[in-house]
């Protein structure tokens, strides 16, 4: 189609000198290099050092947090997440079906058992309205918490996840998790920079967590950072993914099973780096964000914007089609010319693991699934 070859001819321009252009690929333009071969030198290369404060210091700051615990990465920490904010063997988490699938992993990972439920047309992330019908039809409240009256067991935490960085009704879900007595934890591995109502995502729930997988804003090769407002859950999650080690000065002692989770010193090196650059990432991508909006709305295609009251980080940038076919010519037309898009996850039911969840009727999420793609979206120099 015509429209789709003018479409990769506009994204190569954008991607000058570049014969394969990728989704996103990362820049390491600022002090990567002297952090990292300072940790080297340093010997601390492993689970202690300077660099793992620094960017706990440093993400608590940027997220308007009150702990931030480093981790290996982002799926270890919705895991413990999950588990501080109370779920485990038997109990039940709600989140979405149009997710990646490190979300539904991670609250299997904790015992616990996933509920779907659907998202929003306008945000891609979980419906505060869903939530609430939802909850409305199967729960119940008991003296021990509240309880799904169809499956028997605990509802124990509702995670939103905030699409390719654009954030959920943050205000909306809140009102009904806090009707309900549900603590959120926040899925934002991809929105760190986004915000709601200039407050940063990850910041609103009892707990977040952000990814610095290498397909990341900001990244360190592999690692995670669990945020709390919560003093005492962010000791409790130090200690979690630390092994549960009892300080002493020789003696091996640990008070319950943990997790060696921690972030190496010499990954924490390579994100204190690029989180000095986060500005920067943000700028950029904004910047690349409205030249789509522009362009693609002379092709009659719609891109994707962030909402008012929000700030998208852009991480992963999309485009919406008009149906499935549409869908299928442009990934491959876009694939085969070195232009690289990838649609939008399929749904978590889908998964042969997560087959019988429960789920209600999924009607925006399927409508989605069919008709999103990702387009180059990463730094430009
Ligand atoms: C929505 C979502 N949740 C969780 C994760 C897990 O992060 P990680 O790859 O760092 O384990 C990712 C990214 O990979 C993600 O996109």
């Amino acid at each position: 189609m015509d429209k789709f070859i003018r479409v990769i001819d506009f994204i190569k321009s954008k991607f000058a000198n570049q014969d394969f252009v990728p989704l996103h690929a990362p820049v390491f333009v600022g002090n990567e290099r002297t952090y990292v071969l300072d940790s080297i030198e340093s010997t601390f290369v492993s689970s202690v050092g300077l660099y793992v404060d620094l960017a706990e210091k440093m993400i608590a700051e940027i997220s308007q947090s009150k702990k931030a615990i480093a981790v290996v990465n982002g799926t270890s920490g919705l895991q413990i997440a999950l588990q501080l904010a109370g779920a485990n063997q038997g109990t039940e988490v709600i989140t979405q079906a149009l997710t990646f699938v490190a979300t539904a992993n991670a609250i299997h990972y904790t015992g616990a058992i996933p509920v779907f439920l659907d998202v929003d047309y306008d945000t891609m992330g979980l419906s505060p309205q869903a939530v609430s019908d939802f909850l409305e039809e199967f729960a119940e409240i008991r003296e021990t918490g509240v309880f799904n009256k169809k499956s028997g067991r605990k509802i124990a935490a509702c995670v939103p996840m905030h699409t390719f960085g654009f954030p959920v009704h943050l205000d909306q879900l809140l009102s009904v998790c806090d009707k309900w007595g549900i603590p959120i934890v926040e899925d934002a591995a991809e929105s760190l920079g986004s915000t709601y109502k200039g407050r940063p995502t990850g910041s609103f729930g009892k707990l977040g967590v952000f990814s610095f997988n290498g397909n990341k804003i900001v990244t360190c090769g592999g690692g995670g950072i669990i945020v709390t407002q919560d003093e005492d859950l962010g000791i409790k999650g130090k200690h979690l993914t630390t092994t549960a080690k009892v300080p002493h000065p020789y003696e091996y002692v640990h008070d319950q099973v943990g997790y060696n989770f921690r972030m190496p010193n010499i990954n924490a090196a390579l994100v204190c780096a690029q989180l000095e650059q986060l500005d920067f990432f943000l700028k950029n991508k904004r910047f690349l964000a409205e030249e789509y909006n522009e362009y693609f709305h002379k092709e009659g295609i719609k891109f994707r914007k962030e909402l008012n009251n929000t700030t998208a980080n852009y991480w992963l940038m999309c485009v919406e089609l008009d149906n499935l076919e549409e869908r299928n010519q442009f990934l491959k037309i876009t694939n085969d010319s070195k232009t690289m898009t990838r649609p939008i996850w399929q749904l978590m039911f889908r998964l042969p693991m997560y087959q019988n969840c429960q789920r209600d009727n999924q009607k925006n999420a399927q409508f989605l699934e069919e008709r999103i793609v990702n387009i180059p979206s990463g730094v430009r120099r």
